[in-house]
C-alpha cells in the first residue's frame, strides 16, 4: 500500500519515474555547492571529473537532460546543413523535437535498418558523396542501448566496426549513452570502451541509476568548450547544481551493479507476457526494456493498457499493437509478483 493507503501503483512506464531513495536524499540535502555559472560548485567539478575518468575521455559537462546532452554533444559537431547519420527510431531523430535541425541546422539522415543498427552498408548507402547539392555528411551518431529496441545492447566490438568506417568516411562520432550503463552490466565491458572512438558521448543518471535529474557530456576539452557554449546559450547552465551532482555521484556509487537486477525483470516480465498470453517480444530482452507485441485477444495496445491500470499496473502503448515495459529501481520483485497476478486477471 502506498503512504495514502491506495493500493500501489507498479510503474513500469520508463526508468525515469524513480523517486531519490532515502540515502540519496541524504546526500543532496548535505551537498557541498557553489554558482556553477561561477564555475565554483565543488559537488559538480567531482561529478564532472569522475564521469570524464569513467568515459575515458579529457571532459566532462552535466547539464540538465539526456536531450541537452544530446543536443550539444550534436550541435558542437556540425555546421547548418551538415548531415547526422543515424538508426531511425533513434531517441535523437524520434524524441527530441527535431531539436538537432531546429537548433543547429543539422539534417538528421535516418538510417533504416532493424533493431537499432543497421548495417553499415545501410549507413554507407545514406552517407551521400562530396557532390555540393547532398548535404554534407559529417557525423554518426548511434545509441547504446537502444531504447526503441527494447533496451538492445550492442557489443564493444560491434560499435568499433561502426566507429572505424565513420572515421574512414571522415565523420565524427556522437553516442546517445543514456543507458551506457545498462549496456556495461550487459557486456562487462567499461563506460571507456563503451565510449571509445566517440568525440561526444551522452550519458545519464535519471534512468536506470535513479537520481532525480541529469545528464553529463564526455569528450575532449576542445569539443566539450564549444558544447558548453551552446549550453549556455540554450539556458542549460544551473547554479546550484552540486545538490543533483550529490544524486548522480550516489547513483555512480550504488546504483550500476543492481542494474542486473533489472534485467533479471524485466526477462521475468517476458515470461509473464508469454505465460498469460498478453504479447510477444518484438526483440531479445537484453537489458531493462520489454517491447512487445500485444496479442490479437485484445482489441488494441490501448485496452490492454487501460485494463493492466485498473489492476495497478502502469505501462505506455507504442503503437495499436505494441506496447513496452520498463524495469528499474523502484520494481522490486514484490512487484513482479504482483504484475503476475494482474496478468493472470486480463
Ligand atoms: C536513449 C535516450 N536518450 C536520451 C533520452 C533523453 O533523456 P531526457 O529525458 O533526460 O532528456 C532518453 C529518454 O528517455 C533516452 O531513452
Amino acid at each position: 500500500m502506498s503512504a495514502a493507503g491506495s493500493p500501489r501503483v507498479v510503474d513500469l512506464r520508463s526508468d525515469t519515474v524513480t523517486r531519490p531513495t532515502a540515502a540519496m536524499r541524504k546526500v543532496m540535502a548535505e551537498a557541498e555547492v557553489g554558482d556553477v555559472v561561477f564555475d565554483d560548485d565543488p559537488t559538480v567539478k567531482r561529478l564532472e571529473a569522475v564521469v570524464a575518468e569513467r568515459l575515458g575521455v579529457e571532459a566532462a559537462l552535466f547539464v540538465p537532460s539526456g536531450t541537452m546532452g544530446n543536443q550539444i554533444g550534436i550541435g558542437a559537431l556540425v555546421q547548418p546543413g551538415d548531415a547526422v547519420l543515424l538508426p531511425a527510431f533513434a531517441h535523437v531523430a524520434r524524441w527530441e523535437g527535431g531539436g538537432s535541425a531546429a537548433t543547429f541546422g543539422a539534417t538528421l539522415v535516418h538510417v533504416p535498418g532493424e533493431s537499432g543498427l543497421p548495417a553499415i552498408e545501410a549507413f554507407e548507402a545514406h552517407c551521400y558523396g562530396p557532390h555540393p547539392k547532398a548535404p554534407r555528411p559529417v557525423v554518426m551518431a548511434l545509441e547504446n542501448t537502444h531504447n526503441w529496441s527494447g533496451g538492445r545492447v550492442f557489443s564493444v566490438e560491434k560499435i568499433r566496426e561502426y566507429v572505424m568506417w565513420a572515421k574512414g568516411r571522415g565523420l565524427a562520432c556522437h553516442l546517445d549513452g543514456a543507458r551506457i550503463w545498462n549496456a556495461m552490466i550487459v557486456t562487462g565491458n567499461t563506460a571507456a570502451e563503451h565510449a571509445r572512438g566517440f568525440d561526444t558521448v551522452s550519458v545519464c543518471f535519471s534512468k536506470g541509476l535513479g537520481a532525480p535529474i541529469g545528464s553529463c557530456l564526455g569528450g575532449s576539452r576542445e569539443v566539450i568548450a564549444r558544447a558548453d557554449r551552446l549550453r549556455h546559450r540554450l539556458g542549460g547552465v544551473w547554479r546550484q547544481a552540486g545538490i543533483l551532482a550529490a544524486a548522480a555521484l550516489h547513483a555512480l556509487e550504488h546504483h550500476v551493479a543492481r542494474l542486473a537486477d533489472d534485467h533479471a525483470r524485466a526477462r521475468a516480465l517476458a515470461e509473464l507476457l508469454a505465460r498469460h498470453a498478453i504479447g510477444t517480444p518484438l526483440h531479445p530482452i537484453e537489458s531493462n526494456i520489454v517491447h512487445f507485441a500485444v496479442h490479437p485477444r485484445f482489441s488494441s495496445a490501448g485496452a490492454l493498457v487501460d485494463s493492466a491500470r485498473e489492476r495497478g499496473v502502469a505501462f505506455f502503448p507504442t503503437g495499436p499493437a505494441s506496447a513496452r515495459l520498463v524495469t528499474h529501481l523502484d520494481v522490486d520483485d514484490g512487484d513482479i509478483a504482483r504484475v503476475d497476478k494482474a496478468f493472470a486477471t486480463l
